[in-house]
């Protein structure tokens, strides 16, 4: 069964975890994603060593990260300032992130973390777009990632 799960099936994707969009200012995206669209705000923090604030609104089935820049010495402040708001990264979520980087060394996948580090929806990685045809992706370990309600 998990080798029907696509080209990533190794790894031991379940499920998209969450989509990072970035934006200017989560004040004025809530106006939007919350108030308009009556997504329920899950979480709200400030990630002084990614040089973020960001927030995650429940989808139901999934969640959508808000990343506002806080810092320009950041790449996602950079990315703001280079490509405007927008679609920045897919998170799928892996029963085991440890496994998943092994796998994916193991197939000479170029990561940007070789190792899992503490993000705000649990332990995270994250793969190089180069060889996913352009996306960004970040992996989440099933076990500490947020879970929606929480
Ligand atoms: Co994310």
């Amino acid at each position: 069964m998990a080798q029907e799960r696509g080209h990533l099936a190794g790894v031991g994707v379940t499920r998209i975890h969450h989509t990072g969009v970035v934006v200017r200012s989560l004040e004025d995206a809530y106006a939007f994603y919350r108030d308009t669209l009556s997504l329920r705000l899950v979480k709200e923090a400030v990630m002084e060593d990614q040089g973020v604030k960001a927030a995650l609104l429940d989808l139901g089935n999934s969640l959508l990260e808000l990343l506002e820049p806080i810092d320009p010495d950041f790449g996602i402040a950079r990315f703001l300032e280079t490509r405007g708001e927008g679609l920045h990264h897919v998170c799928l979520e892996v029963a085991n992130i440890n496994a998943s980087l092994a796998d994916l060394k193991s197939k000479n996948v170029e990561l940007i973390d070789e190792e899992p580090r503490a993000g705000l929806t649990g332990d995270i990685a994250f793969i190089h777009p180069k060889g996913l045809h352009g996306v960004l992706v970040e992996l989440v370990h099933a076990p500490t990632a947020l879970r929606i309600g929480e």
